[in-house]
């Protein structure tokens, strides 16, 4: 009995004709679900509610049994949209549907990837892609590289190739007794800290350099914080570039930071995880001047480039650089680990199983044709620089910087200064649970701003109007509760 109920699970599980009737669904109500947030008549960006209503839901559902489509339509329900036009907040991008598509076909067919059999298309697409990233970075064709999952993995595999060649070759099987450190903007993504520590770097061996008004690395102060570095015994083995900053979006100037590195002999890192997408676009490109000059760029496709998560290139100077990270044996895999053979992608990276990312970043490149990056950071730049404007030219808002690329902070500033933290954060709370926009927030020197990642190609200048409306309108029922009651 048990073990006829168990077949006819799986029978059900792998049966093709309920796979095309139940995709055919999802199909159907994903595309209805889009439709209605670029026609206006989904209004929520955000069906907010708290972490335990949420938690209560999914526990009492867990206890039913319900058809895949019902399941599906509640994880729209209960899920932010991103496509919305008025989901302004984080980094993570509006994916082009195709890329959606690729997914599924890459999802299904599970191609393994780390060995050239178990991935055959895809690591040849990865190869294909990376080449295309090297070029547009300006890199020659000494250049290589490959596809990882996500920003945080490809900063950590960069430091553990600058460890490579900086610390001495035999690093990997013998440690290292010196005290090794990097240097980057006090801006740097909290992954970078992270890297330098799982690095067996230490708080010493993050050596944060403060910023100027513009939120880039001080030039000026590079050459002293070496040398106190030194003084305190350690070695610098790094110089990591900001292209652009997670917080502002700020571009560090990468071509004196070359000059740096060339000078002291450093492994001159790029994280571009967010802004290094301007190499596809002749309007934004000088933002990322010298960036030719890098051992080694990160560049996530899932953020300014419309890709689905996670999905990042890390590109090397020297190609053969990038076969040198990882030299463990693993017999199983392949015979020969120093042998530079592209095709089994998991001797240059961390994962062993890695998802089939080349399919989805392919499929949106040779559906729409190169050009639809530097399309993309245009728009969304512009965007950004369009709301820069109308933040300036109003009284009741701040606007932190001018920005450099699609991130932008400001704060309502028509109330008492001693009101404006608390005011601000009040507002954006308001904003999102109610559903009518999705903004976030951070501290600058203390201070309370909003902040809004400009990510989604279908926002328009509209909503951004809306948005600030809105925000003083919200700021004003704040300050003044007997309107609301
Ligand atoms: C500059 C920068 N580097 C790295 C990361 C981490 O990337 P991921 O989220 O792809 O791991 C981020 C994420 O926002 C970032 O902004």
């Amino acid at each position: 009995m048990q073990t006829s109920t168990t077949t006819s699970r799986l029978e059900r599980a792998f049966d093709p004709k309920r796979f095309r009737r139940v995709g055919h669904e999802l199909i159907d109500l994903l595309a209805d679900h889009l439709d209605a947030m670029q026609d206006g008549r989904s209004e929520k960006v955000i069906p907010y509610r708290t972490p335990a209503e949420e938690l209560s839901f999914w526990q009492q559902d867990f206890r039913q049994q319900s058809s895949p489509g019902d399941f599906f339509r509640k994880v729209l329900e209960h899920s932010i949209d991103v496509h919305h036009p008025r989901c302004i907040g984080h980094q993570v991008s509006a994916p082009a549907f195709i890329g959606g598509l690729a997914g599924l076909l890459s999802d299904i067919l599970n191609n393994g990837t780390g060995v050239y059999e178990m991935g055959m298309a895809s690591n040849a697409l990865e190869r294909v892609l990376t080449e295309f990233v090297a070029q547009n970075i300006g890199y020659d064709e000494s250049a290589a590289g490959f596809l990882t999952s996500g920003g945080t993995l490809a900063n950590l595999t960069a430091l553990l190739a600058a460890r490579k060649a900086k610390a001495g070759t035999a690093v990997w099987e013998e440690g290292h007794s010196e005290r090794l450190a990097v240097m980057v903007s006090e801006e740097a993504h909290y992954c970078v800290d992270r890297a330098a520590r799982i690095l067996g770097m230490g708080s010493d061996g993050i050596i944060k350099v403060p910023v100027d008004d513009h939120f880039r690395i001080r030039i000026d102060l590079l050459e002293q914080y070496k040398q106190q570095a030194e003084r305190k015994g350690l070695k610098v083995i790094s110089i990591i570039g900001c292209a652009g900053s997670t917080a502002t979006g700020s571009y560090d100037d990468l071509s004196a930071m070359a000059e740096f590195s060339r000078t002291h002999n450093l492994w001159f890192h790029i994280d571009g995880a967010h802004g290094g997408g301007v190499i596809f676009s002749e309007r934004y490109q000088h933002l990322a001047q010298g960036i030719q000059e890098a051992d080694t760029v990160v560049i996530d496709f899932h953020k300014t480039l419309l890709t689905p998560a996670l999905n990042t290139a890390l590109i090397f100077k020297n190609g053969t650089d990038s076969y040198k990270t990882f030299e463990q044996r693993a017999q199983y895999l392949w015979d020969a680990q120093r042998e530079p053979e592209w095709y089994h992608s998991g001797k240059r990276t961390f994962e062993c199983t890695k998802l089939m990312l080349s399919i989805k970043v392919y499929a949106i490149l040779t559906t729409y044709g190169p050009e639809i990056f530097g399309e993309n950071i245009d728009r969304l730049y512009g965007l950004a620089t369009s709301f820069a404007d109308l933040i300036r030219n109003r009284e009741d808002f701040e606007l932190l910087i001018e920005p450099e690329g699609n991130i932008v902070n400001y704060r309502y500033v028509n109330a008492p200064l001693e009101k404006l933290d608390e005011l601000n954060s009040k507002v954006r709370q308001h904003l999102m649970e109610s559903g009518q926009f999705y903004i976030v927030q951070t501290l600058f020197d203390g201070q309370r701003y909003l902040r809004s990642a400009i990510m989604n190609p279908l926002t328009r200048e509209s909503d951004l109007q809306a948005l600030l409306d809105t925000i003083a309108q919200t700021a004003q029922l704040i300050l003044q509760p007997s309107l609301t009651s």
